[in-house]
């Protein structure tokens, strides 16, 4: 019998993705085509320039995806689209296509949750996490802790209460006149740097909620100050203060919450310092650590696809209405 599998678009910000996935997590192929020399310029995702990206290249990219899966539309089982969180503009344009291309296909469409792709990265290809799981998701636009029982028992057990993680290295790249993304350009700055500058760890011993606004506002302020400061001194600090705050937390939750694994997913957890600083916490704790191969830990569409695959699973009839806002518990 053919392998049953499912065509994932992902639009929700700045990478145009389409991926084919089968039924147990192999990855037939994945596209991603990214805008980052778009918005590089302006140190951050310019909203109107990514939905038009988007239209261009969402369909070269689905084509690219198909082809590459060395398979025809007919061969599908279904389409899982991203319907949000994200930018709702580009989010218009991933579920308009995918409506557009089942209706055309016959097939049906269902609208994926962006956080629960995520979640789901850490299983591609390959089976990483063991249940109950303690989840850590790190992106550009969300940082909080979940527990995971299985892929459709998810309770968050806190989150930032104002920027995301990833929305920090953003800013604090902008600051330093590194362009946009940051994360992967602070982070290779910082392994040349000595940590000297002490900044603040937010929020460090008080529950399992986030703080990186004060964190970012002591950077700006530490550049005033001193404006001769090295870049890679201030970046190796600035990425410290970030992992004790993000290691401290998942800590206690692993502490708070017995759990077989602690799955580290979002833009972010392609860090080479989260991930050493991870498996150190784990190694200590007896915990295995999962996380998704480096190339999905950024947004793509085979995590999307993987997370259709749960709502199949789960019977569940899933809205397609693009929304700006959604938490990972639905
Ligand atoms: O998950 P993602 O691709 O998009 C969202 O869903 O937000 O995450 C993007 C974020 C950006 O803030 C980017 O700077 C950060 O992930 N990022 C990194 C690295 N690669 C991407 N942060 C730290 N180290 C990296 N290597
Ligand atoms: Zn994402």
């Amino acid at each position: 019998m053919a392998r049953e599998l499912i065509l994932g678009i992902e639009s929700s910000c700045d990478d145009t993705a389409a991926a084919v996935v089968a039924e147990d997590g192999t990855v037939l192929s994945s596209v991603i085509v990214s805008q980052a020399e778009i918005h590089n310029r302006y140190g951050g995702v310019f909203p109107e320039l990514a939905s038009r990206a988007h239209i261009d290249k969402v369909i070269p990219a689905i084509r690219m995806a198909i082809e590459d899966a060395g398979i025809r539309p007919a061969d599908l089982h279904s389409i899982g689209v991203t319907r949000g969180p994200g930018l709702i503009g580009s989010l218009m344009v991933g579920v308009d296509t995918a409506r557009g291309l089942a209706d055309g296909w016959g097939l049906q469409v269902r609208g994926v949750n962006h956080l629960r792709g995520h979640l789901r990265s850490a299983d591609l290809n390959e089976r990483r996490v063991a249940y109950p799981a303690m989840i850590l998701l790190v992106s550009g636009g969300h940082t909080f802790l979940a527990r995971m029982e299985s892929p459709e028992r998810i309770e968050q057990i806190g989150s930032t209460r104002d920027d995301s993680v990833g929305e920090a290295y953003d800013k604090v790249a902008r600051m330093l006149g590194l362009g946009y993304p940051g994360g992967p350009v602070i982070d290779r700055l910082a392994k040349t740097g000595t940590p000297r500058y002490p900044l603040p760890r937010p929020m460090l011993t008080q529950g399992f909620d986030f703080s990186f606004s004060g964190l970012k506002t002591a950077v700006r302020r530490l550049l005033e100050a001193e404006p001769d400061a090295k870049p890679e001194d201030v970046a190796a600090s600035f990425v410290e203060a970030c992992m004790d705050v993000l290691l401290a937390k998942a800590g206690s939750a692993l502490r708070a919450y017995p759990s077989e694994s602690l799955v580290v997913v979002g833009g972010v957890s392609a860090s080479p310092q989260l991930r050493e600083r991870a498996e150190q916490l784990c190694a200590g704790l007896g915990v295995r650590l999962s996380l998704p191969p480096l190339k999905w830990s950024t947004d793509n569409a085979a995590m999307i696809a993987l997370a259709s695959w749960d709502y199949v699973h789960a019977g569940a009839d899933v809205d397609l209405a693009p929304v700006s806002t959604l938490s990972i518990e639905r």
